[in-house]
C-alpha cells in the first residue's frame, strides 16, 4: 500500500520503500551556472572566473536522474548537456529576470553561478579611449539573486546555493545559509590550487542547517551525481509530510 495523509499526519513507511517510491517522480529543477558579464562599454566587460563546468555538470546529472531542467546559464564555452532546456542569460541583472520568470513552478533550484556582485553604473556608448593616469569606475550592486528567491520571488521549494570563499569557509557559507534561506549550502574553498574555478575537479563541504558534510575531491562529473543524491535527499525529507 503506498503512503497515504491522513488528517495531516505522516504515515512511517521504511525510509528505503518511501524513498524508492518518492525518487521515481520526476521534479522540475532550476540550476544557475557560469559567470555574469557586465559591460562597461561595447568592448570590455567585468566578469568572474567561472567556467561553467560544476553548473552544467549539476545539470546534466539531475536530466540523467530523470528530472526536468532549466539551466541559465552566463556565457561559458561549454556544449548544453543533452535533455536539458537552457536560457542562455548575459548580466546579473538578465540572470535575475530569468530566475525570477521560471523559478515559482520549480521544486528545486541550485545556484552555482558566479554572479558579479557589482556592475557599472552606466555603460559607455563607445569604447572608452586611453588616457593617461588612472580610470575611475563607479559601480553599484547588482541583484542578489538567490537572496531574493525566498522574499521577492516567494520560492518555496529546495534551495540550493554555493560558497566560493577564500577564507572561513565554513563560517561564511553558514551565513549565507541562513541570510538567504536555503536548505543547503555547498561550499568551495577556492584558496585550494586544482580545484574551483575552472579546473574539472572540485572538493567541496555541505553545509546544511544543523550539520556540515565534507566530500572528498572529485572530478566535477562525479560530485555532481552525489549533490543531485543530497540535494534530492533533502527534497523528499521537505515533502515527505
Ligand atoms: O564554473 P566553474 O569554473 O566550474 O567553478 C565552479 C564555481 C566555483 C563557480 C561554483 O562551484 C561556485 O562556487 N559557484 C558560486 C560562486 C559564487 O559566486 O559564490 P558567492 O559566494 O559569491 O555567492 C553565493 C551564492 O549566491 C551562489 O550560489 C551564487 O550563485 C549566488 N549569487 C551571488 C551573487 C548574486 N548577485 N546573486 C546570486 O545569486
Amino acid at each position: 500500500m503506498l503512503p497515504s495523509r491522513t488528517q495531516g499526519a505522516c504515515l512511517r513507511l521504511p525510509a528505503c520503500l518511501a524513498a524508492d517510491h518518492r525518487q521515481t517522480r520526476a521534479v522540475n529543477v532550476l540550476v544557475t551556472a557560469g559567470p555574469t558579464r557586465e559591460p562597461i562599454d561595447p568592448v570590455r566587460f567585468l566578469s568572474n572566473r567561472s567556467s561553467g563546468k560544476m553548473g552544467y555538470e549539476l545539470a546534466a546529472a539531475f536530466q540523467h536522474a530523470g528530472h526536468t531542467v532549466l539551466l541559465v546559464s552566463g556565457p561559458t564555452a561549454l556544449d548544453v548537456p543533452d535533455g536539458v532546456d537552457f536560457l542562455p542569460v548575459e548580466t546579473a541583472a538578465e540572470m535575475h529576470e530569468a530566475v525570477s520568470h521560471h523559478i515559482t513552478r520549480m521544486d528545486i533550484a541550485a545556484f552555482a553561478a558566479a554572479v558579479a556582485d557589482y556592475t557599472p553604473a552606466a555603460v559607455a556608448a563607445e569604447k572608452i579611449k586611453k588616457s593617461a593616469g588612472t580610470l575611475t569606475l563607479e559601480l553599484v550592486k547588482t541583484p542578489d539573486i538567490l537572496g531574493s528567491a525566498r522574499e521577492e520571488m516567494k520560492f518555496t521549494g529546495t534551495l540550493v546555493g554555493f560558497a566560493a570563499e577564500t577564507e572561513n569557509l565554513l563560517a561564511h557559507a553558514r551565513g549565507k545559509l541562513v541570510r538567504k534561506g536555503c536548505d543547503l549550502i555547498i561550499a568551495n574553498d577556492i584558496s585550494q590550487p586544482g580545484i574551483g574555478f575552472d579546473s574539472n575537479h572540485n572538493e567541496v563541504t555541505l553545509v546544511y542547517p544543523d550539520h556540515d558534510a565534507p566530500l572528498p575531491r572529485a572530478s566535477k562529473h562525479d560530485l555532481a551525481h552525489q549533490l543531485v543524491q543530497a540535494i534530492l535527499e533533502i527534497h523528499l525529507s521537505r515533502t515527505a509530510c
